[in-house]
This record gives C-alpha cells, structure tokens and sequence, in this order.
C-alpha cells in the first residue's frame, strides 16, 4: 500500500521530507474531519444547552474515549487534553511537583531528555529547594539501567524519561524503569512523544503513573496533545490552569474545582484538534503498529546501511540497541545546518541543531546533528535523494 497517497502535502512538488521526529504530515483523512467540525459543529463545549455546544461536549467526549482506548488507560477522566507534550509535562511540574516535592528532594532525569521534559523539572528544582540527577548512557545509547538503580534514592520524588529519545531513535526500557521506580513508591513520568508514533502503549500494563505525547506526531494537527494520569495521582493535585471551565463554585474570593477530566482543563477547549486526534488515532489503527514499525524500520536500516557507507559521515548509533526510524549524523568537519541548508537544496528535509536536547549533546560530546527521521510516506528514493545530497556536501566542502 502505497501510503503517500493519502497525504496532500505531497501532491505539491518534489518532497523528501524526513523530519517526521519534528511533526508528521496529515492524512486527508484528518484534516477533512477537521473542516467539517468547523463546517457544520463548531461550537464551544460545556458552555450551553444549545445543539452546537452540546455537539461539540459529545465530540470532547468521543476522542477522549477514543484517546482512553488507544492507551488502555481504565478511566477516561485520566485522559487530560492540554495543546502539547511540553504543555503536559509543565502541568506535572507545576502540580505534582510543587506540590509534593520538597527541599534535599531528588527529581531522577534521562540524560537523553527532550528540553521540555529538563526545563521545567529545574523551575520546580529552583523554587523547591530539590536536586535534579541525571541517568547517563551505557557504551551503547542506551539507558543505563544501573546507573539508574544506583541513583534511585529514599530522595527521589519523580522519575521523568523518555520512550524514545528524539535525537537518536533509541527505545528505552520503560518497563524495568517503571518496576524499579514502583518498588521504591516514586512515580514515573513517560514522555511518549517520540514513542507512541511507532509502537503501542498500553499504561495499565506499564503501570506508568503519568504518560504524555502531542497529536501532531501522530498525524493529528498542531495544538492538541494528552496527558495521561492515574486518577488516584490527579485526584490529588491541584489545578494547573485556572479559569472557566475547570470549577465547581466561584465566590468572589474562593473557587471550588470541578471533578476530573475539567478539573485540568480551563479555558475553551481545543475541539479541532481533539477531532483531528481521534480520525489520526483510528487512522493509526486502521494500518496497524505492526505495519507503521516495520515501515519505519526498514527505512531506517536502509539509511543507515547507506550512510554508513560514506566515511565522511559519522553516526550516533550502534547496532546493539533497538531504536524506531531516527538516525542522527553529522558529516565530519561540516556544521549540521550547512548540512542540511544543501540537502534542503536536494528537497530533503532533515533537522539540524541541538535538537532541543542540549545535555545529551554535551554528554555525546558534540555540538550539534543532523537528524533523519521516517514515516509511513517515505521510500527508498528519500534514501537516494539524502545519500546524493550528502556526497553534494562533501564535494562543496570538499572533503
Ligand atoms: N520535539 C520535536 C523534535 O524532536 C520538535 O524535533
């Protein structure tokens, strides 16, 4: 099956695009759903007993459901809508982690951790008093998991990782970090935003306390992203954003907060999104994770067969580690925009930069990479069109 087909955006011009680790494409599918909300529903949810307001609640209430079956969650008022992944995690900082960590307190990090999933753990490490500690990477990429164990403390108040790292494709073994966090009763924070593009979370057999990703990885649109929580953790915590929509009672000097799911949802809702995330979520399941893995790894042993082969380009990845379809590069000497500033020459879009994980650059011992990233939509002639776009690299710069 021939799966490009179902995404406009390469109807238009020739496209090499792999910076799918950055956002997926859409599937017309999605974004015909998304019009025809705004054409024929578009009202504003919980907000009236007219038809279009009452539509748009039914339709909240149908994705989230779809959203609560997609990651086996048990209850759907744990699946909380917020517009990202790194809007997710700020509500975990902000909510769990004010409130329940505490000076000499350790917050238990990935080195490999997206900025979104760094930042905001040193604001709460900042007001509270606590210590951020990092797990470093074994001789393969991988997550140590000793280091780990060692580092896991009678202090440690969360830990917060990755499924996948987004610079190097590798998977983590969230499931031994999960058990090992659990016997010592810390809860673990998954940031599946890399993950959950390419493989199923189920979070009741993870037993993960708080898992979180963006729609627009998934082939939903920009602005729509979940985060799941267990319901005796939310239960718990206190509001994040305050306004309409997330109360019970409000006086004019005290307020009451409604139940869980709106108890984390103030303000108006994005119903858009939320209806491109549940056509992106069935879109998903109508192919099969089997299908979407196996793309994703064959484009990406076939890369890096290929780039492997070109002396002048260097890697980050060894063959004993299990990784989804991301490899990260650099060719030598050559920075990684000037890289891709000629592949784009190409039509072949890679991302360049630090990748918004500064610290895992630090730790490789490099400035920055260039990233290829793959998605269902991508074939053997993005592959030739990188390999000739880099040999053009190496003859400007000749070397
Ligand atoms: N988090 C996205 C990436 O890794 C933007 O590229």
């Amino acid at each position: 099956m021939d799966y490009r087909k179902e995404f406009p955006i390469f109807e238009n011009g020739e496209k090499h695009y792999l910076d799918t680790a950055a956002t997926s494409q859409k599937p017309k599918k999605v974004l015909d759903k998304v019009v025809q909300y705004y054409e024929r529903y578009n009202g504003n949810p919980g907000r009236g007993s007219h038809e279009l307001s009452m539509k748009a609640s039914e339709i909240m209430d149908s994705a989230r459901e779809t959203v609560r079956q997609f990651i086996n969650a048990e209850k759907t008022e744990e699946i909380i809508f917020t517009k990202s992944t790194t809007e997710s995690i700020n509500l975990i900082a902000y909510s769990y982690g004010m409130e329940f960590i505490n000076e000499g307190d350790e917050i238990l990090l990935g080195i490999s951790n997206h900025h979104a999933n760094i930042v905001p753990w040193q604001f709460v490490a900042k007001k509270k008093k606590a210590k951020i500690k990092y797990v470093e990477l074994d001789d393969d990429g991988q997550f140590d998991l000793n280091d780990y164990k060692y580092k896991l403390s009678a202090k440690t108040k969360i830990v917060a990782v990755s499924g996948v790292v987004n610079v190097t494709g590798v998977i983590q073994p969230v499931k031994e970090i999960i058990e090992a966090a659990h016997r010592k009763n810390i809860p673990v924070l998954i940031d599946a935003a890399q993950s959950i593009v390419h493989f199923k979370h189920d979070v009741q057999k993870l037993d993960a306390d708080f898992l979180v990703f963006s729609g627009h990885k998934l082939f939903a649109p920009m602005g729509i992203g979940v985060m799941y929580g267990k319901k005796e953790l939310l239960d718990k915590m206190p509001p994040f954003l305050y306004g309409g929509d997330m109360i019970e009672f409000v006086t004019e000097q005290e307020s009451t907060f409604a139940p869980l799911p709106n108890k984390f949802e103030g303000g108006t809702q994005n119903v858009g999104g939320a209806v491109g995330l549940k056509e992106a979520i069935d879109f998903i399941q109508a192919i099969g994770y089997d299908k979407i893995d196996k793309i994703g790894k064959e484009l990406d042993m076939k890369a890096l067969f290929e780039i492997k082969r070109l002396d002048f380009v260097e890697t980050y990845c060894t063959e004993n580690v299990e990784r989804t379809g991301i490899i990260a590069f650099n060719v030598k000497g050559v920075h990684s925009h000037d890289v891709a500033f000629i592949l784009d020459s190409y039509h072949v879009g890679v991302r360049s930069g630090h990748h918004c994980a500064q610290p895992l650059m630090n730790y490789i011992g490099i400035p920055s990479c260039c990233r290829a990233s793959f998605g269902i939509y991508n074939d053997d002639e993005d592959i030739a069109k990188l390999v000739e776009g880099l040999k053009k690299v190496k003859e400007v710069f000749g070397i």
